[in-house]
């Protein structure tokens, strides 16, 4: 069982995933870290975000140890991954990785942007993750205070809102609603509220798959 899970920044997938992969014993990747790792490569070498070759580069040599570093989550870190993940190239050298994860025997639970759309395309269940963009920077905003990266409400608005345009506006796998995706708007969902609907639309499937045999 594949579950594929997508939504923009602070709309609670990342939470759910991890829910979901305790809960059903699958493996789950949050494929962001991805991103923030070969952007975090390129501000360790002192390279340009701005530099596709140099993102190339650094994703096609990106090592899977380096995504337990805390400096992942960072804020500047969300920002510097939308703009490598813009880069086909980036996109193209962390596919086959991604794609070998959700390969697993007995599935696994993925995270992202376009795992619906373009990683697991034949993804059995599909569920795409939204809220309001200011009830997301609430979410961004507490989460950074919690940290010790304290910033104004105003400014995490703006991050949110340039992320959610650049990673739907680019050309490469844009973040997109797949068209068998279900959508749960967790604007007033709590986590467990969020879990529960994502429970009952899995184990309806299942059900579901189960009669056809
Ligand atoms: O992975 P993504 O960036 O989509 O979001 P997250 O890291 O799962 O959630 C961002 C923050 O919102 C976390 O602090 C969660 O605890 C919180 N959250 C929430 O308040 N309500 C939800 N339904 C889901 C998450
Ligand atoms: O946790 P949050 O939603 O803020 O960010 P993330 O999931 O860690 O993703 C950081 C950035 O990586 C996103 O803004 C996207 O530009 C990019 N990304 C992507 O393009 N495709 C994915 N499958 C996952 C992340």
């Amino acid at each position: 069982m594949v579950i594929a899970i997508d939504g923009p920044a602070a709309s609670g997938k990342g939470t759910l995933a991890r829910r979901l992969a305790v809960h059903y014993g699958l493996p789950h990747l949050d494929t962001g870290l991805l991103y923030r790792a070969v952007a975090m490569a390129l501000i360790d070498e002192d390279r340009s975000l701005a530099d596709p070759d140099a993102a190339a580069s650094a994703a096609r040599t990106l090592d899977a140890g380096s995504l337990d570093d805390p400096r992942l989550r960072d804020r500047q870190m969300g920002e510097a991954a939308s703009i490598v993940s813009a880069v086909p190239a980036v996109r193209a050298a962390l596919l086959d990785w991604q794609r070998r994860f959700a390969g697993a025997p007995g599935g696994a639970v993925l995270d992202g942007r376009d795992i619906g759309t373009v990683v697991c395309p034949d993804a059995p269940v599909k569920l795409f993750i939204t809220a309001s963009a200011e009830e997301r920077a609430r979410r961004r905003h507490r989460e950074l205070g919690g940290r010790g990266e304290a910033a104004a409400y105003e400014a995490v608005l703006d991050d949110i809102r340039r992320r959610d345009a650049r990673d739907a506006g680019r050309d490469a796998a844009p973040l997109v609603v797949a068209a068998d995706a279900v959508v749960i708007d967790t604007t007033a969902l709590d986590a467990d509220s969020a879990f529960r609907a994502a429970t009952d639309i899995i184990d309806g499937r299942r059900a579901g798959a189960g009669q056809e045999q």
